[in-house]
């Protein structure tokens, strides 16, 4: 397949990429700074001349986004709309535009978080942002069929305790290879509607 990958140069895209091109499949990479195709997926005109720029795909994927992590009481309006926009809208974007663009069968996989089921002291713009793309997520998959969208939702990854590690005491981390195995299974597969719990 011809898989437009957003998030590309990140750690979980990073790892996400080579598993998928190991499989034999073409990748395109997105991200705002380096990657194949250079665009923010925050503002719809870049989605726009993104897909222009791509043409034809088979999946899009997403390993991208970013919230702010602060005190409630120390989190602005501002901050929630960023979150919103940060891990919410660009992907929704992915999808609102992609849906013209992929095959009648293609697939869409989105990246959300254990924050959306289990708070952590800062994380509440984060855990907004995770419920609100896992319910927007569900939704889509019952207009869009036979095109499918699933949510990989994964706890903190092994190979980022070291940047996130304290705010996770006790919890158990997931390994990137064990993440990017749910991408495989939501592109590969023929699930739809799915939030693949990690
Ligand atoms: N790290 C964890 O332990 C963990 C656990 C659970 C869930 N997650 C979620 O997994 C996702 C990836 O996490 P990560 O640790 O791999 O993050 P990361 O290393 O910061 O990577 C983020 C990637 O997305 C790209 N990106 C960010 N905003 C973008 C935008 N508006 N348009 C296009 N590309 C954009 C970045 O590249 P540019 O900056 O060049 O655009 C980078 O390639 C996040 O949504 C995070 O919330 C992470």
């Amino acid at each position: 397949m011809r898989i437009l990958l957003a998030g590309a140069t990140g750690t979980l895209g990073t790892y996400v990429g080579k598993e998928l091109a190991a499989r034999g499949h073409d990748i395109l990479a997105v991200a705002r700074r380096s990657g194949d195709l250079r665009y923010d997926i925050t503002d719809p005109a870049q989605v726009s001349a993104m897909y222009e720029r791509a043409g034809r795909v088979d999946a899009v994927v997403s390993t991208a986004g970013h919230t702010p992590f602060k005190a409630i009481t120390e989190l602005t309006a501002e901050d929630y709309l960023a979150a919103y926009r940060g891990k919410v809208a660009g992907q929704i974007e992915l999808v609102r535009q992609g849906l013209a663009r992929i095959g009648e069968r293609g697939s869409f996989t989105l990246i959300s978080g254990v924050l959306a089921r289990e708070p952590i002291p800062s994380g509440s713009a984060a855990s907004m942002a995770n419920g609100a793309l896992e319910a927007f997520v569900r939704a889509a998959a019952i207009e869009i069929a036979p095109q499918r969208i699933n949510a990989v939702s994964p706890t903190v990854f092994t190979e980022s305790l070291g940047t996130y590690g304290d705010y996770f005491p006790g919890m158990e981390p997931v390994p990137l290879a064990r993440v990017a195995q749910a991408y495989v299974r939501s592109v590969e597969g023929a699930l739809t509607g799915q939030v693949f719990v990690l």
